[in-house]
């Protein structure tokens, strides 16, 4: 069972991916953390997002992704780096490190193949994103496209950032978010967009147990009765 969820930053898909999977035993991929190890690499190498860098770069760096307690875990180089792909630093870079296409192409094979042989081991995978639905696994069993009103997601990104000590306005963190929305949907590959057959969630008004719910109603729903 591969169950994709796209949408933009602060809609909720990793805390609804994540519980998802929990309930079901399945495990969760997060496609972002893939992204931002990479770029993570990038800056370790002193290099820039481009085209011209990444030819350098990208056939020194390896990332893998290895699973402990249905954990998922970033390595670098062999390093393992889980903990350091959420700073600023590789938060300024990542966006444009993902536009880079050897860097897509890279990463939308090593997500398909962790992807089936995660569901061979673990019976089913929730992957998260911006192309999962539509580029990594345009055959998945079940696709959900998340949204919310901006004014909400930058209140919880911004909570987000209150707990982690980051001191910005409400005002900064919707123009920081607005502005990677235009980005990641503007792009020329892979943009951020809703797959044909995907179900639209607007999370705006639900609790993140409702959101959860959802999707795992869809899941019970297309299995065979007693999978
Ligand atoms: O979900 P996140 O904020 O951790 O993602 C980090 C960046 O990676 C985001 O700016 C868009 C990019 N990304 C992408 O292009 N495709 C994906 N499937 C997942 C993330």
């Amino acid at each position: 069972m591969i169950v994709t969820i796209d949408g933009p930053a602060g809609s909720g898909k990793s805390t609804t991916a994540r519980g998802v999977a929990d309930r079901l035993d399945y495990v969760y991929l997060d496609t972002g953390a893939m992204y931002r190890t990479v770029a993570l690499g990038f800056l370790e190498a002193d290099a820039q997002p481009s085209a011209h860098d990444a030819e350098n770069v990208l056939p020194e760096l390896t990332v893998d992704v290895k699973y402990s307690e249905e954990e998922m875990r970033l390595y670098l180089n062999g390093e393992e780096v889980t903990g350091r792909i959420r700073t600023p630093e590789v938060g300024s870079i990542v966006s444009d490190i993902s536009t880079l296409r050897p860097v897509r192409e890279r990463m939308v094979e090593d997500q398909r193949r962790i992807g089936f042989e995660q569901e061979e081991v673990h019976g089913g995978v929730v992957l998260d994103g911006r192309d999962t639905g539509t580029v990594v696994f345009p055959d998945a069993d079940i696709k959900i496209f998340m949204e919310a009103d901006l004014e909400e997601r930058a209140r919880r990104r911004k909570k987000e950032y209150d707990e982690d000590g980051k001191d910005l306005s409400l005002s900064e963190v919707k123009e920081e978010l607005a502005q990677r929305d235009r980005q990641d949907r503007n792009r020329d590959i892979a943009p951020l967009r809703r797959a044909e057959d995907a179900t639209l969630l607007d999370t705006t008004y639900k609790t993140i147990d409702d959101q959860i719910a959802f999707v795992v109603d869809r899941v019970k729903e297309y299995r065979p009765s007693g999978t």
